[in-house]
């Protein structure tokens, strides 16, 4: 692994304590916090299952806490039934029934808010839709959507009646979004007419259409959502408007109880090899740690507005979006455009005119705007903001001092939450009332969960500030239950080392002396591009699978905006072009990655070589291109290249 140059890593000393208004309100003080993590620790099976008596509402309550005896398939409170629909929106209607859920914008600026009572008649039409359309408890649904409120709505449809979704962000391709319906056995898509991003129409019905054109035999009705009332076609007896499927339903249904393991969705998301894992989650230990955490790490209460802009195409679209907000009874805010439209102020607009009190977004995102200057913010009143939280990579100390202080006017704590698509919700992440931040650590692990880093044996690293492996110590309930049909696949990919004792996360960390961790990347070749998980492997495999290209490698390049950017190096079938460089095949091999992938997996740079690099046993030697790419000298040992001639043509030499 390629921790081994931590000792050069510039060690950051700034530490920033929560203001005191901030920490005498906060849900957690310093004394909650040592008693949860001393209830963790001398119970840990204790610990859960009160949180999870507190947290959620169970239809039929459990005995049993965590079952082990098929480890590492673990299961939790699995004689417990409940609906996780319920617990985001019925326990509510109350004493919140006329609060807003939902104040969605569009791009144009367009407004809508729906209420708790509102949001209860929606998913229940919708919930009573799925069913007419034939879908059951256990069915797999697809959703691919503009990031408007019936994206939410047709989750929570989805989990009120038991159906497991997977979503499917709207910016893939018809390829992708075809394998993810095969592989699911889906029976329904859910889409739109399109979206609307840039001043422009993003056509998710023609791309859906496409998909299904592929093969998709498993899918028996498409659901379409009317967003942009541009023509599109219809397919008789297989496509229905979503305004007519809800038209003549009751707005009344009753929650489907499931079992607490009953699958909630499938999320696909990259592996370093082989096709997308269909990460399986379960219904009641998920939302425990998505209630959990907007609780304890978002200190989320009742007069909140809490801005999450991921879309819900990924993980923390459904964990702070989706699903944790509104178990808590929380207001969301849900933006579908572009954060740059009519112009970079567009964030800060909205926090103003909507009272964001909670804003959760990414480094990448960060970076962009930082870049663009501090009038956008400095125009708009962001004095509702109390905490800013951050996720998807490790974030570098200039944007982390630069969000703190432009925006959050150095009196809201910063969340830096490092978690993953498969442990569902934040792990290490300060509570934002106790812990003193650092500008680039995600601090420490939250109660109940046991992370460590440690060395190849499995030893823990005492040693302050050297790097391991990043893994979680015991199971815990928001964790992935299974890789959706594989669970050889789920085995090797997490618990491959130690003796399957820890879940190991694939990412590499240093603990500091004061025991915080500090993300240092993956240890496998996973991109992380714009704070998306990306597999080299699925960017390779589309390149070659180009007629005129034979071979690629995919490294990522430090990028100052998008954290990596993507170079590739290509072996075409024929000659290679003068000098390695070709404009217009470059275009078109980046369209064709676009097409096969989506705009986010397009190369940022492509350089033509006879040969690629590797190792006599055929290995592609992949840190080698990571540093031609980054322009730096070649210091290690290529003696062992198969063809070391071919450094020039890497290099851009010849
Ligand atoms: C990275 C996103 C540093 C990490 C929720 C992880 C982070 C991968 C952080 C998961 C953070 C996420 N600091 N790195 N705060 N948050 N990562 O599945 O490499 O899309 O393994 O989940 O993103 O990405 P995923």
């Amino acid at each position: 692994m390629s921790s081994n140059n931590i000792e050069s890593v510039l060690i950051e000393n700034r530490q920033f304590p929560p203001n005191d208004e901030f920490a005498k309100n906060a849900r957690i003080n310093a004394e909650k916090l040592a008693a949860l993590h001393h209830h963790a620790e001398t119970d840990y099976t204790g610990f859960w299952a009160q949180q999870a008596n507190e947290m959620l509402d169970w239809h039929k309550p459990f005995s049993n806490v965590l079952d082990e005896s098929n480890a590492p398939l673990y299961s939790w409170f699995n004689d417990g039934e409940i609906n996780v629909s319920y617990n985001c929106i019925d326990r509510h209607l109350a004493d919140k029934a006329d609060k807003n859920a939902i104040i969605f914008e569009g791009e144009q600026g367009d407004t809508s808010f729906i209420t708790y009572k509102d949001l209860h008649q929606r998913v229940s039409s919708f919930a009573n839709a799925l069913k007419a359309k034939g879908i059951k408890s256990g069915d797999r649904v697809v959703i691919y959507m503009p990031m408007t409120p019936e994206a939410v709505i047709a989750m929570q449809a989805c989990a009120r009646i038991g159906a497991i979704h997977s979503v499917v962000f709207g910016g893939f391709s018809a390829d992708s979004l075809r394998d993810r319906i095969n592989d699911a056995g889906a029976k329904m898509l859910i889409t739109a007419d399109g979206g609307q991003r840039g001043g422009k129409i993003v056509e998710l019905k023609s791309a859906a259409d496409k998909a299904l054109a592929g093969g998709c035999p498993s899918i028996e009705n498409v659901i379409v959502y009317q967003r942009t009332q541009h023509d599109i076609p219809m397919q008789a007896g297989r496509d229905s408007w979503w305004h007519d499927a809800v038209a003549n339903q009751s707005d009344d249904c009753e929650p489907e109880w499931v079992n607490a393991e009953h699958p909630l969705f499938l999320l696909y998301t990259s592996g370093s090899t082989g096709k997308p894992k269909g990460i399986q989650h379960s219904s009641a230990g998920y939302l425990l740690g998505a209630a959990m955490t907007n609780s304890w790490v978002f200190d989320l209460k009742d007069d909140d507005v809490f801005w999450c802009t991921a879309d819900v195409g990924w993980i923390t679209g459904h964990t702070y979006v989706a699903y944790g907000p509104l178990a808590v009874g929380s207001t969301i805010v849900i933006y579908e455009g572009a954060p740059t439209v009519p112009d970079a102020g567009r964030f800060w607009k909205m926090i103003e005119d909507h009272k964001v009190t909670v804003f959760y977004t990414a480094p990448t995102a960060i970076r962009a705007l930082m870049k663009l200057g501090d009038s956008y913010p400095n125009a708009y009143d962001l004095s509702s903001l109390r905490l800013l939280g951050t996720v998807g990579e490790p974030i570098n100390p200039e944007a982390w001092i630069w969000y703190h202080k432009v925006i959050g006017k150095e009196k809201c704590p910063i969340v830096d939450t490092w978690w993953q698509t498969e442990t569902g919700s934040n792990m290490i992440a300060p509570i934002p009332g106790v812990i003193a931040t650092k500008p680039g650590s995600c601090t420490k692990a939250l109660p109940g969960i046991i992370a460590d880093v440690v060395d190849d044996d499995g030893n823990s690293i005492t040693e302050a500030n050297r790097g391991g492996y990043l893994v979680i110590r015991k199971p815990f309930p928001s964790m992935l239950r299974t890789i959706w049909g594989d669970d050889q696949r789920y085995k090797d990919t997490y618990y491959p080392k130690f003796d399957g004792r820890f879940y190991l996360a694939g990412d590499s960390a240093r603990k500091d002396a004061d025991g915080y961790f500090w993300i240092m990347g993956r240890i496998d070749d996973v991109l992380n591009v714009s704070g998306h998980r990306l597999g080299t492997m699925e960017i390779e495999s589309a390149l070659a699978a180009h007629e005129l290209v034979a071979e690629a490698a995919v490294v990522g390049k430090p990028h100052e905006v998008k954290g990596e950017s993507i170079f590739a190096y290509v072996v075409l079938k024929g000659e290679r072009p003068a000098g390695g460089v070709d404009e217009e095949l470059t275009k078109t091999l980046r369209n064709w990655v676009g097409e096969q992938i989506g705009a986010i997996a397009k190369p940022d740079e492509i350089r033509y070589s006879d040969n690629l690099p590797k190792t006599r046993s055929g290995k592609i030697m992949r840190r080698l291109l990571r540093t031609i790419a980054n322009g730096e000298e070649i210091t290690s040992d290529t003696s062992t290249l198969e063809n070391e001639s071919i450094l020039d043509q890497l290099q851009g030499k010849a």
